[in-house]
């Protein structure tokens, strides 16, 4: 079914962005996953290859996962809240959010994972409405989402790029730990 739903998908001009780009840049990971992440669009390095996070950002976040002992090829189905890159890697507009929402909804319900990862404020934004949420306050949270599904908002890894420190309840530390609840929520 993931298979129709990426093969559909390579003709799509629900949105302008569909003129610029290289690749549909549709998942990673296992359909089987129990646990679903999902950030906030493909850069330049994820429009080339057809793949999420394998840019700068997603070398990080594959140490933070192996860090928590989590397999993002077995472990994890990886999408995100656009399919196509927006120019200049500038955020997804709301329009571009909603013209992909299906695809990223018919992708959760397909996979059904037990824990959605909103990686970053973007992913964040489009799951929670409450307008008062920051990432800041919102990261390790868990909320509802339906049948059961689990939400918990973490840190963008494209910021834990720009925050080095090591010492405890900092970024970095706050993303190890949020990675290690996950994996035990997700029962892994
Ligand atoms: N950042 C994202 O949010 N998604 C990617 O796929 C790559 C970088």
């Amino acid at each position: 079914m993931l298979d129709k739903l990426k093969e559909e998908l390579k003709n799509c001009t629900n949105c302008p962005l569909y003129k610029e780009r290289n690749n549909i840049v549709f998942a990673d990971g296992s359909a089987k996953a129990k646990i679903m992440l999902i950030g906030e669009a493909p850069g330049a390095d994820e429009d080339k290859t057809g793949t999420p996070f394998v840019g700068r950002a997603g070398k990080l976040l594959n140490e933070f996962l192996q860090k928590a002992g989590l397999n993002r090829k077995k472990d994890l189905y990886i999408a995100n809240t656009i399919k196509c890159r927006p120019p200049k890697n500038r955020k997804p507009t709301p329009m571009e959010k909603i013209a992909c929402e299906g695809n990223l909804i018919k992708q959760i319900d397909i996979v059904k994972p037990n824990v959605i990862i909103l990686c970053g404020a973007t992913a964040m934004e489009s799951f929670l409405k409450d307008k008062k949420l920051t990432i800041t306050k919102a990261r390790g949270k868990v909320f509802e989402y339906k049948d059961g599904i689990k939400l918990v908002p973490v840190f963008h890894p494209s910021y834990l790029l720009r925050q080095h420190s090591l010492e405890v309840n900092q970024p970095r530390d706050l993303m190890l730990k949020d990675l290690l609840m996950i994996k035990k929520l997700a029962s892994l």
